[in-house]
Formats: C-alpha cells, structure tokens, sequence
C-alpha cells in the first residue's frame, strides 16, 4: 500500500511543486488548504503533471474540530509536511494577530491531532529568517536564532520552538524535521506549475519576470549601499523543485526512522549568495530580456547578506540543489511566458 502523506497549503507555491515530487515517488498525497493564498486549478495542473489527482479539502486548519475530524477519518496518515501559513513580511507587521493566529494556531492544532491520532511525523516550513543578519557566513545550522524583525519571521521562530517543546513532550512518538528555506525560486519544468503572487509582488523573482513581460513598468532594486560586491543585497537563490525533493527526502528519513534527534533542523539552500545585480544581469543574460530597473534606498527591515552553509543537509539527508541558477532563472520565466500568453 502507498504511504499517505498529508500536505497542508499543498495548492501553493512550494507545496505543489512538493506535492508532485511525492507523487513522482510513490507517496498517496492528502491535501488541505484554505485556498486563502492559492488557487484550485492547481490541482488539475498537479494531476496534468502526475496523472494522479491528490485528495483534496478545503478548510482553515484553524479550526481545532475540523482537524480532529479530519484525522480521526484519515487514520492512514503516516506523515504530514505542513507549508499552510500566511508569509508576508510587510502584510505581518500591519496585521500581526492574522499572522500570529494563523501560523502558531494551526501548527498547535496539527501538533495536537498527530498525538490523538498517532501520526508520528511532520516536516515543517522553516526559514532562514530565524538567523537574522548572520555574523559568520556562509550560516550553519548552529548560528544562533537572533531576534525575529517582523511578526511573520517571529512566528516561524516560535514554530519552531512549538514543535521542540511538543516532540520533547512526546518523548519518542511524533518525530520532526524542521527545514531553514533560503530563497526559493523558479517553476516546474513542465510550465504547468509555478509562483502565482496575488497583486504586486513583493519578491524579487516574480517582481523581475512581471517586468520583463512588461505587467511592471520598472524594478526597483532596494539598497546599493551594503557592503557587498556591487552594493545590492545577497541572497542564497534555490529552484522550488530541488526545495521540494528535500521534503520528500526529510519525509522518508522519518519514517525510516533515520533521525538522529527526535527534531533536527536543515538549512535547504545552495551555498552560493548572489547579489540582486548579479541575479538580474543572470536573467538577462538567459532571457535576452533587457530588464527596466533603477536603484532606490533600502527596503526597510531587509538584511544584507546570507547565505547557506548547506554541508549538513547534504551529508545527513544526502541531498544537494542540483540547478544552476541560470536554469532555474530560465523556468521562472518560460512559466511567466505561458501564465501570460507571450511566445
Ligand atoms: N528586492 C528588490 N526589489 C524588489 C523585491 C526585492 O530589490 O522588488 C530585493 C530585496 O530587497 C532583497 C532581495 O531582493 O534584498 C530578495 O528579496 P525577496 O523579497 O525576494 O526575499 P527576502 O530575502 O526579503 O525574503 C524571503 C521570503 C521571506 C523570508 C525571507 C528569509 O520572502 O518570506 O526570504 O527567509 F522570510
């Protein structure tokens, strides 16, 4: 029989990309997702890809019953990866109880059930957020959690500490894995399946491919002034499909019981930092899009620079980001392309 693997947010943007990777290994995927942030054609595009359409219900985790109800009537979970969260910085600062309630709350409710309900094991959507500005670089899982500067980098670092004190309580019966995301990027290659941000966005990449399709007039690019190569930030860049197979990878490593700690923490990047100029110049390059952009001040509460020592992840989970930047720069606009009908 397959193993069944609840996906929660599995309709967005890491979790479809995951989703298919789980499908691709032989995993029975359950979704939930309120769609708050996401959009349901997702699942036809996931079965496009796959053949196989994933199980599908839309509720807000939110709710303590609706997740009790869910569990006792699934009782074939075996694991769960939990992506469903709110992760805007700026929208966390205007409105931090949302943010607060909806990322503490449903992990506390999954925590909850995975007891009643005897799921022994939940891979979560960490970030490097919780490393703040790093004083050694390239960072390691052992730098310390520096104080969060927005709401939403303050609620994965309570996550995180939600999920340490839970599994310590629950001594040996739910294990975890906790995965540091640097900067994901990019699409599926089959162009079924990418980043979708709802308005303007407020990230580099997409804001770059909706300038070249010509959505945005101009890219602003915050900060010249750090100290860095060029001046612009660093950001350690990884494809959203070699994020993905870390999860499956963390996934099969609990069940397989191959942790070596009841809650082990990953940071799932490449190791390489690219300054923002670096990382425009490439996609013109790839493209042969010449990119409108100014330079302006610093975006305020953005840090410098980071990016991932990346040796522990893949030594113990056996696991390295194979696409080049240039690939993965590629994806994101061949799936920008189709999203907006240009040739
Ligand atoms: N940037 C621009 N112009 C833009 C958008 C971004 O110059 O229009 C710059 C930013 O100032 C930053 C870099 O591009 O220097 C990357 O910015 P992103 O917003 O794409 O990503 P961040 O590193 O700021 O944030 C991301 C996630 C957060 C997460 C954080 C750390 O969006 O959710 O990584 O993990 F908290």
């Amino acid at each position: 029989m397959k193993k069944q693997v609840l996906v929660t947010g599995g309709v967005g943007y890491i979790g479809s990309h995951t989703v298919v990777e789980l499908q691709s290994e032989g995993y029975e995927v359950f979704i939930v997702d309120d769609l708050s942030n996401s959009n349901i054609e997702v699942l036809d595009r996931i079965e496009k890809i796959s053949g196989v359409r994933p199980h599908f219900e839309q509720f807000d985790l939110c709710d303590r019953v609706r997740v009790q109800e869910y569990f006792q009537k699934h009782d074939g979970l075996e694991a769960i990866i939990h992506f469903a969260a709110s992760k805007a910085v700026g929208e966390s600062v205007e409105n931090p109880l949302l943010y607060y309630r909806n990322n503490l709350v449903t992990l506390m409710n999954l925590l909850e059930a995975m007891g009643q309900y005897n799921v022994p094991s939940i891979v979560f959507s960490s970030s490097c957020t919780v490393y703040g500005q790093p004083e050694v670089l390239p960072v390691t899982e052992k730098a310390p959690v520096q104080e969060a500067t927005s709401p939403y980098g303050n609620t994965k670092q309570i996550c995180e500490e939600i999920l340490f004190d839970s599994i310590s309580a629950y001594a040996g019966s739910v294990r975890g894995i906790a995965l540091r995301y640097f900067n994901p990027i990019g699409a599926h290659a089959s162009a079924e399946i990418g980043e979708l941000p709802v308005g303007v966005p407020q990230n580099l990449v997409p804001y770059i491919t909706q300038t070249a399709a010509g959505l945005r007039e101009q890219l602003s690019i915050f900060g010249d002034d750090y100290d860095t190569a060029d001046g612009t930030a660093v950001r350690d860049y990884i494809h959203v499909v070699d994020l993905a197979k870390a999860h499956v990878v963390a996934i099969s490593r609990l069940m397989e019981h191959n942790n070596k700690k009841p809650l082990e923490f990953f940071n799932i990047g490449t190791g390489t930092g690219l300054t923002v100029l670096q990382l425009v110049k490439a996609f013109e390059k790839v493209t042969g899009v010449d990119l409108n952009y100014k330079l302006v001040d610093r975006r305020t509460g953005d840090i410098e620079k980071v990016w991932a020592d990346t040796t522990f992840a893949n030594e113990e989970l056996g696991w390295k980001a194979q696409s080049s930047v240039e690939e993965t720069l590629a994806s994101a606009w061949v799936w920008e392309k189709k999203i907006r009908n240009i040739n």
